[in-house]
């Protein structure tokens, strides 16, 4: 391996700067040339391809977002435009791809690696936490933390005034980032998409929290079940309740990455690059048990990402 790029893909996450940071400066090492892709895969297509010395990753590891830049690119799905793809990393002699994103990321990542001979290896980059191969994500942490500071202060003013709050995250299809948030924030309801409930429920359980005494309460709401404008309004109109809510949005993507995520992607990137020394293709790393691990990248989109519910279950019995 004497040539590798890296590139960040899909939505950013805080530690995707550290993550290429590590990925350059471990191939360097190594005597290993990096090339840093401009953009994803639309990059990748366009060529914007640049060669990164140990200095261009230098002040970076404690920066939100990707100096990089990231993209979504649809065209993606089409051989001929992966066959650009490969024909611009042919071109400057790259061997080695190693792409950071989330699963759409690793998706164009295994349509590539079947149609080239150059190595590619995925890393989990995304605030969601919704890849399977890994107990977490990068960026996923910090993201937490932001939302957990965002709720801490709207409780102030929920309690100041005796207010019920709805709260809604992202995290697309996975509730990760609402339970981890309504557990640290000590929140009274999490709504996710892996344990739906009615609203009838989560209604009783407010008034019955309020008979008990509570006199404000916090929802915490996944993006992936429904809007909090549309779950205010049904509560609103079928109970009668004033209900606020905030959107987080995309202040959860941005801020510089916690500790816990720039070791994660220190250590991610590290192994990336040790993976492509010996050659290994199609594979993603991640972290289980706070051990390094690579899966095939095919059987990591086949599986889902599984929530643990018995953590749900914990925030059912402290919320009481
Ligand atoms: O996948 C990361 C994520 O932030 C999701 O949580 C969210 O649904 C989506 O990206 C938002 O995408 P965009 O930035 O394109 O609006």
């Amino acid at each position: 391996m004497r040539k590798i790029a890296v590139l960040t893909s899909g939505g950013d996450s805080p530690g995707m700067n550290a993550a290429v940071r590590s990925v350059v400066r471990t191939a360097i090492f190594n005597g290993i040339e990096a090339y840093g892709v401009y953009h994803g895969y639309k990059g990748l297509v366009e060529g914007k391809i640049k060669k990164l010395e140990c200095g261009d990753v230098g002040n970076i590891i404690n920066r939100g977002g990707t100096f990089l830049g990231s993209a979504r690119l649809e065209q993606f799905k089409e051989k001929e435009v992966r066959n650009i793809a490969i024909k611009n990393l042919k071109k400057l002699g790259i061997e080695g791809l190693v792409v950071i994103g989330g699963d759409g990321t690793y998706r164009g990542a295994l349509a590539l690696s079947k149609e080239t001979d150059i190595k590619i290896i995925g890393m989990p980059g995304t605030i969601d936490n919704d890849i399977s191969g890994t107990d977490f994500t990068i960026g996923f942490d910090t993201a937490l933390n932001t939302i957990v500071e965002s709720i801490d202060k709207i409780r102030d003013t929920a309690s100041s005034h005796e207010r019920v709050f709805i709260i809604e995250v992202m995290g697309r299809d996975a509730g990760d980032l609402a339970l981890y948030a309504g557990i640290a924030s000590g929140s009274e309801s999490i709504i996710i998409p892996e344990k739906k409930e009615s609203i009838d429920t989560l209604v009783e359980r407010l008034i019955q929290a309020e008979k008990r005494g509570k006199k404000h309460s916090i929802i915490i709401l996944a993006e992936g079940v429904m809007s909090a404008p549309d779950l205010a309004a049904i509560i609103k109109e079928k109970y009668g309740i004033n209900v606020k809510y905030t959107i987080l949005g995309h202040i959860q993507r941005g801020g510089a990455p916690s500790g816990i995520d720039r070791i994660l992607a220190s250590r991610l990137g590290n192994y990336a690059v040790e993976l492509l020394i010996k050659n290994e293709n199609a594979k993603a790393v991640g972290i289980k048990n706070n051990k390094l691990v690579n899966e095939k990248l095919e059987k990591i989109l086949k599986t889902k990402h599984k929530l643990d519910l018995k953590i749900f279950e914990i925030s059912r019995q402290l919320s009481i």
